[in-house]
């Protein structure tokens, strides 16, 4: 169709661009308390954008970091909600970074800066499809109601007791998400399915400080081997979880999933390339996809203890510390997996150290049915922002949310992604495609039609 609304959003391109950039300007770092006044700073811009477009918004305070809501009518009372967070990664290393984390760039049509894909940049899409549509057609299709969160990325869980507050003044007839990935460059995709999380760090304590390494070394445990032996009694060499019972709940993949998967003709040379590796590794028996997708893992975020100085420095560290993350999928279950986890751990631990566990966040597995309404005017409105077909995929990621959704709303969640993996999401250099920042605006706007 000849279309206006498309027309607006290729006339306006540049300045929706500029605004984004102006957005992620705010370090909206939710993890260090030293950004709390950026991060409802960022809040607070989107909420004057928000209201100058003509929504009633507000901020949300409940504890944790503020949530924005803002709500605008249409011609039908049919209700979207759309949920993405503001709150970004923290910036680290930043000297790895080609240009600034919060001085977002473009290079080469693509934009560079912390959020650009994850998810400042997702999220603008369907504030410009909004824009586009009030401004070419005077009104909205349907009831807008946008709840962005600003802890996603810190394991906060201001949204998710919001949500299950006033679930009865929210009621949406379908929620859409746009902070997963497309399958790639080209291909727009609806993920069906996201892995849940446990987060957590554990701590080995030895002497009550560091000591000298020749006069107690061979007397005492050393709490950095200790950390590295517990670490080797929970993945073996061929990627199984070592933790007993970690699988006893994993459903095991259905013939047409696995044939849907394989239809996607992933390309393992292409991912080891993308992320310079010799090889792919991962749980024997499987294929990428369904390691990515389907299989549960306990990855090491993060080891420390001792010096990390210039040369050479001889003692045995008071401390080691690991940070670990699982993933988990349909139908583990956060609190039962996070019980087994510790539990092994403490049953591996010698007694010659103390041990101490912190968790930070759990969260279940989703998956959907892909047979509904929503799901298939999503289909279709990517078709004609596109141009391509959509592909459905799962995701390997975690958005701790969507399971609040799922439980409390009881509606259909699409999750129309726009990103890719290799934006590097948390990672220095993370960046965004404007073509997909254009297309996914279109798509947007297609599907408030639609519904
Ligand atoms: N947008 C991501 C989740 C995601 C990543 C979905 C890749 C699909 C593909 C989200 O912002 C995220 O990073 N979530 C965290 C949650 C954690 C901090 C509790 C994650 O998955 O690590
Ligand atoms: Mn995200
Ligand atoms: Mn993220």
């Amino acid at each position: 169709m000849t279309d206006r609304v498309e027309s607006y959003i290729d006339a306006n391109r540049r300045r929706f661009i500029e605004e984004l950039q102006q957005w992620m300007r705010f370090p909206s770092v939710s993890a260090q308390r030293a950004h709390d006044q950026d991060t409802r700073s960022c809040a607070e811009w989107l909420v004057t954008h928000l209201r100058g477009l003509g929504f009633e918004a507000g901020l949300v305070d409940i504890g944790g970091q503020p949530i924005v809501r803002a709500l605008a009518k249409g011609r039908s009372s049919k209700r979207v909600m759309i949920y993405g967070h503001y709150d970004v990664q923290p910036e680290d290393p930043v000297d790895q970074w080609q240009t600034p984390p919060f001085e977002p760039t473009i290079r080469d049509g693509i934009l560079y800066g912390r959020g650009a894909t994850d998810d400042k940049g997702q999220v603008f899409t369907h504030v410009k499809a909004v824009e586009a549509l009030l401004k070419t057609e005077g009104e909205l299709p349907c009831e807008v109601l946008f709840l962005l969160e600003g802890e996603e990325e810190s394991g906060g869980d201001a949204l998710a007791r919001y949500v299950t507050q006033e679930k009865d003044e929210i009621k949406p007839d379908v929620v859409v998400i746009s902070d997963s990935t497309m399958y790639d460059e080209k291909t727009p995709a609806l993920t069906y399915g996201l892995r849940g999380i446990i987060a957590f760090e554990f701590t080995v304590k030895g002497p009550s400080s560091d000591v000298h390494s020749g006069a107690y070394g061979g007397a005492i445990a050393n709490p950095v081997m200790v950390v590295a032996q517990i670490l080797a009694a929970c993945v073996s060499s061929d990627g199984k979880v070592l933790v007993p019972h970690f699988y006893d709940d994993v459903e095991p993949l259905q013939d047409w999933e696995r044939e849907g998967f394989r239809k996607l003709n992933f390309n393992d040379q292409a991912l080891a390339k993308e992320l310079n590796v010799p090889r792919l590794h991962g749980e024997v028996g499987f294929s990428t996809l369904e390691r990515l997708w389907v299989r549960p893992t306990f990855e090491v975020n993060g080891v420390f203890g001792g010096y990390q100085g210039q040369r050479s420095k001889t003692i045995i560290p008071a401390t080691a510390t690991a940070k670990i993350t699982c993933r988990l999928v349909p139908h583990q279950d956060p609190a039962k997996i996070r019980d087994l986890v510790f539990e092994h751990i403490r049953a591996v631990c010698p007694d010659t150290v103390g041990l101490e566990i912190d968790e930070f966040a759990a969260s279940p597995p989703v998956l959907f049915d892909v047979n509904n309404p929503a799901i298939r005017a999503a289909q279709e409105a990517l078709r004609q922002g596109f141009g391509r077909e959509t592909a459905f995929i799962r995701c390997g990621g975690s958005i701790p949310v969507v399971s609040t959704f799922v439980e409390q709303l009881g509606c259909p969640v699409i999750l129309m992604g726009f990103g890719l993996d290799s934006d590097r999401p948390h990672g220095p250099n993370e960046h965004f495609s404007l073509d997909s920042f254009l297309r996914g605006t279109k798509a947007a706007a297609h599907l408030l039609r639609a519904i």
